[in-house]
């Protein structure tokens, strides 16, 4: 790929960066913010690895100038805010919604066929943002939350077990925050049923833990996290770039899958060149079923705040 584009050149977007031009996913890598040296600084940095770390992609900063980024395969945004004291929930999803709307309209311009990836949070409200500005179909525009989850949770169940991550696959879905649903039946450590393995108790421990893995990295470090998530988004670029057809679970748009609809919720999805390839619905029992729609209904009404805005008429 020529050139990939991520927005945000913050904690998570230079991770982000960082993380691609070490795969040499693409000729060039260009990173844009707002604020003035910022992503041409970390740009810089990023590059001088390049002898070290022997990789060839190019890593180039912008303030705020979009004809750098014209021509990009894909574009990951992670612009946006933290929320602050004081600040509602409400008021950040204008704040960012806001941002998100603006860089996605002037990436789009340069850039017509580029597949977006969201980041910034409120996930998956952020990812209807993007959606809405980019006026393109939903399975070019997906957000990221279900990798990083599901990392978090296969790195509680190795450590659990003594075991090699890579070896534990999982499924997790719902939107990103404290509904997401991690799915046991869904998990195992190569090829066993990780309910063979550990009891319920234990089991039950490590799904809170997930669910809570984000705000524990806050209250341990005062901000949100920033390596596995740029890794996270990282690697959906990479199933997009190397077309791998690979299985991840995305924030996307449903339209009637599991008996959702207009709703931007995380699901597996197969991730290929042309972005979400296709969308899995796997079998859920009663219980899971209950709590993937308590998420969806968690998530609408985040939706519902936003279409409230009229940010998009
Ligand atoms: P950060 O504060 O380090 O970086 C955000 C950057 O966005 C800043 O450099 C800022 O100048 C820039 N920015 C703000 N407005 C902009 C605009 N209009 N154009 C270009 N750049 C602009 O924050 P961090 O830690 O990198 O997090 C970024 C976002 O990702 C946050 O919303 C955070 O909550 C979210 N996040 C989402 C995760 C997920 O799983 N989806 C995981 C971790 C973080
Ligand atoms: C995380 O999960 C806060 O969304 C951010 O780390």
């Amino acid at each position: 790929m020529e050139r990939i584009t991520v927005i945000g050149a913050g904690n998570v977007g230079a991770t982000c960066a960082n993380v691609i031009a070490h795969k040499n996913l693409c000729k060039e890598v260009v990173l844009v913010d707002i604020k003035v040296g910022t992503a041409e600084g970390k740009a810089l940095d990023i590059w001088q690895a390049a002898p070290i770390n022997h990789f060839n992609t190019r890593v180039v900063g912008s303030t705020n100038d979009y004809l750098k980024t014209k021509g990009s395969g894909v574009i990951v945004i992670t612009s946006g805010l933290p929320r602050k004291p004081g600040m509602s929930r409400d008021d950040l999803i204008k704040t960012n919604a806001a941002i998100v709307k603006d860089v996605t309209e002037k990436a789009v311009k340069y850039s017509p066929d580029a597949i977006i990836i969201i980041v910034s949070n409120p996930l998956d409200v952020m990812t209807y943002a993007a959606y809405l500005a980019s006026n393109k179909p939903s399975r070019k525009v997906f957000g990221m939350a279900g990798t990083l989850d599901t990392a978090r949770y296969r790195a509680f169940l190795a450590e659990a077990l003594d075991v090699s991550p890579s070896d534990v696959h999982a499924l997790l879905m719902g939107g990103h925050g404290d509904t997401m649903v991690p799915l046991p039946r869904y998990t195992s450590i190569a090829g066993i049923p990780v309910t063979e393995l550990l009891g319920n108790e234990e089991l039950d421990k490590i799904v809170e833990r997930t669910k809570k893995g984000g705000g524990e990295l806050v209250n341990l470090m005062g901000t949100s996290a920033w390596y596995a998530p740029g890794a996270a988004a990282a690697q959906m670029v990479e199933a997009i770039v190397d077309d791998q057809k690979k299985i991840f679970p995305v924030c996307t748009l449903l339209q009637g899958e599991y008996g959702l609809k207009d709703v931007y919720l995380g699901v597996p999805v197969k991730l290929g060149r042309a972005g979400i390839e296709e969308i899995i619905e796997v079998d859920l029992n009663k219980d899971e079923k209950k709590l993937l729609h308590e998420s969806a209904d968690s998530v609408k009404s985040t939706m519902k705040v936003l279409d409230d805005m009229k940010l998009f008429e």
